[in-house]
């Protein structure tokens, strides 16, 4: 039972006290009773079927029945002690001095230049490495990375801890998980910030390497909350060649000297169409990037490199649509090239004082 994994908790059952009893009868027939954190568990299938198999794959098992059962309050009460100790007030993790997690805060001065876009296909491309992966929707007013995710699924709640979804093995936290349908969220900042607040300290990550926040676009309150609760998140500023848009994104990269956090680079979209004939129409102007990485390597006083520049592609449009990164559905597609290569420069990326503003501020006492 110790190589069934729990799909949301992504640890063993064994280990997260999930298997009641196991019989086996002197002909081989097995019976496994398991239980379910609660019974309204969306995963109910998926673990019946990884028990069946793996007792299945032992020889000499005849039939194998697994019924389930639902743990009791003191049983979960256990498990959330077991996963996150015995804090009183939930804490970020991320926030925490020791923690090991990168978290990148992907911004842009300006809406539909494809922020949701690259992070989805980053987060995929680092998850496809090996990388444990969480996404963050931190647009709450716009969220889209459910559907280019392509999950449907909703957290389970577990006590006061919220289990978040997996997609493409990434775990995906978004406003759109708790609304009904497509109906609008008119919050304000308040309510915004607590939002926010909750998805950092009430979602059970677990042990993350890469946390990557979909911000909205410009610099309003959902970028000052964050800036606030995880003042170590590194800014990712996405911009298209444009140079109008690229002032505008400039705007949003030089958030991070008053916040004082780190801009870990620029990536460039829609840099150029590749027409049937082979040459590039460059449908929104080029240099836009390259403009918005010297501006604010100039403004922080340390290297904001150009990490990547990523085509225009009728096919990220039909991947996003579809729910499948298309770092997953034509890896080596030019735009999956390049967007892999931006996962991994940021997946090895070392942390360090390149890229930060050390907030030294000459005419300040
Ligand atoms: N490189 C690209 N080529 C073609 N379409 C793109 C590209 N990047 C993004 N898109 C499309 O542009 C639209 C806006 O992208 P999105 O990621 O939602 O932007 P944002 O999150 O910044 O508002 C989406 O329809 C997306 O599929
Ligand atoms: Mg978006």
């Amino acid at each position: 039972m110790a190589k069934v994994i729990d799909p949301e908790l992504r640890r063993p059952i064994t280990e997260l006290g999930m298997v009641k009893s196991i019989d086996v009868a002197p002909g081989g027939d097995v019976h496994v009773e398991i239980y379910l954190t609660t019974a309204a568990c969306p995963k109910k299938a998926e673990i019946s079927e990884r028990v069946t198999q793996a007792v299945a794959d032992v020889p000499g098992t005849g039939a194998v029945r697994v019924s389930l059962d639902v743990m009791s309050d003191e049983q979960r009460t256990e498990l959330r002690k077991q996963l996150r100790g015995d804090a009183a007030e939930p804490v970020i993790p991320f926030a925490q001095p020791n923690s090991l997690t990168r978290v990148y805060a992907v911004a842009s001065g300006k809406g539909g230049v494809g922020k949701s876009t690259v992070t989805v296909n980053l987060a995929a491309a680092m998850a496809a490495r090996g990388l444990a992966v969480g996404v963050l929707d931190a647009d709450i007013h716009g969220h889209s990375i459910p559907r280019m995710m392509g999950t449907t699924d909703r957290p389970t709640q577990v006590e006061s801890m919220i289990l978040p979804p997996v997609a493409h093995d990434v775990k995906v936290i978004s406003i759109a998980q708790f609304t009904e349908g497509n109906a609008p969220v008119v919050w304000r900042g308040p309510m915004l910030h607590r939002a926010l607040q909750q998805f950092l300290a009430d979602v059970y990550w677990g042990d993350l390497d890469v946390l990557l926040l979909d911000l909205p676009p410009g610099t309003g309150d959902v970028a000052i909350s964050l800036a606030q609760l995880l003042p170590n998140a590194e800014i990712l500023v996405v911009t298209t060649p444009q140079a109008a848009a690229a002032e505008v994104a400039e705007r949003a990269g030089s958030i991070a000297i008053q916040t004082r956090q780190r801009i870990a680079g620029v990536v460039e979209n829609m840099s150029g169409l590749t027409l049937p004939d082979g040459t590039t129409l460059q449908v929104f102007g080029e240099g836009g990037g390259k403009q918005v990485a010297e501006r604010l390597t100039r403004a922080v006083g340390a290297e904001v490199p150009l990490l990547g520049q990523i085509p225009l592609d009728p096919a990220l449009v039909a991947a996003g649509d579809a729910g499948v990164p298309q770092v997953l559905s034509a890896p080596d597609s030019p735009v999956g090239k390049e967007l892999r290569r931006i996962a991994d420069a940021l997946s090895s990326r070392r942390r360090g004082l390149a890229g930060m503003s050390l907030g030294l501020d000459p005419t300040r006492h």
